[in-house]
């Protein structure tokens, strides 16, 4: 009787303890270490689960990734072309080649590959090759083995509650367009398919010239999700959740309460 009265008071002292922590999901695997090994099987480990979307930290579905904003591009000659209604497709087929934590820069170093599709509606207005253009339809990019190299800067926050928080700092990426890239935009030519099939033809002669003028502005605008994303993952999670490599005194940053916590 007063030993199960004592398993009751344990087993609430602990849950209090942890009363306010979200539960890690399974497949995050902290490190123990500041290996690249390390890093990257457990990156590789977190896509399959973080692509589906994490209600409880208010993380979305990434796969697939809509993009919520027209994107527009200015093409070479002036030809003016926007995305909308588009969907990135194929988050979850990114794998880690690499990825390193250079602490003394506080940065994590993300190589990757992905085969991406990309699709929605597009509009373009202007002169492409030689013809003059005003015409809309459906768009869809593939891109096969597209290599991302991403750096973010990080540092690590103490809230209120004393409990640490990464924050991204800033990020840049590279990326190259793959190993094989595919367009197909439907209606090229307003109202005939075989013009705009032979236009279509052109364009994926010139596939890579043409995945760098559209993909980048895409890929800017995925990359930018994915950090939003990243730090809302940050701040449902506190660091000691995150890793299990302690801290030295001077990569804290105390909280600023003029700072409003943003
Ligand atoms: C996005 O583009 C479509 C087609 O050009 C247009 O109808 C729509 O109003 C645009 N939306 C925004 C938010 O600009
Ligand atoms: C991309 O697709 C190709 C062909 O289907 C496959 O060989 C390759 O492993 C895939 N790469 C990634 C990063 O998923
Ligand atoms: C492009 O997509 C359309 C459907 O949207 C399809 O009918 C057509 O065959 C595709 N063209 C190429 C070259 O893949
Ligand atoms: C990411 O968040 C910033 C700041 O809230 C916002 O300005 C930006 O539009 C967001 N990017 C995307 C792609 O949602």
């Amino acid at each position: 009787m007063w030993s199960r009265v004592l398993v009751f008071l344990v087993v609430c002292g602990s849950a209090r303890e942890t009363w306010q922590l979200l539960p890690l999901p399974d497949y995050i695997h902290p490190c123990e270490e500041l290996t690249d090994e390390c890093f990257t099987k457990a990156t590789m480990d977190a896509i399959p689960g973080i692509v589906q979307g994490i209600p409880e930290a208010n993380i979305p579905p990434l796969d697939p990734l809509v993009l919520e904003r027209n994107i527009s591009m200015n093409l070479p000659g002036g030809v003016k072309m926007t995305f909308h209604n588009g969907k990135l497709l194929g988050l979850r087929t990114c794998v880690p080649n690499k990825v390193s934590s250079k602490r003394e820069k506080r940065t994590f170093i993300f190589d990757i590959t992905c085969n991406l599709t990309i699709k929605g509606r597009y509009s373009v207005n202007g002169r492409l090759l030689l013809f003059n253009l005003d015409t809309d339809g459906n768009a869809k990019i593939k891109i096969w083995n597209q290599h991302i190299r991403l750096d973010v800067v990080e540092k690590v926050v103490t809230n209120a509650k004393g409990e640490g928080h990464y924050k991204v700092n800033s990020y840049k990426f590279k990326a190259d367009y793959g190993t094989d890239l595919k367009l197909n935009l439907t209606n090229l030519f307003r109202n005939n398919p075989v013009i705009s099939a032979n236009i279509l033809d052109v364009l994926n002669a010139n596939a890579k010239h043409v995945a760098q003028e559209m993909g980048g502005p895409i890929l800017d605008y995925a990359i930018g999700y994915a950090m939003n994303v990243t730090q809302k993952f940050f701040d449902a999670y506190t660091y000691d959740q995150l890793s299990k490599v302690p801290l030295t005194e001077d990569f804290f940053v105390k909280e600023d309460k003029t700072d409003g916590g943003s």
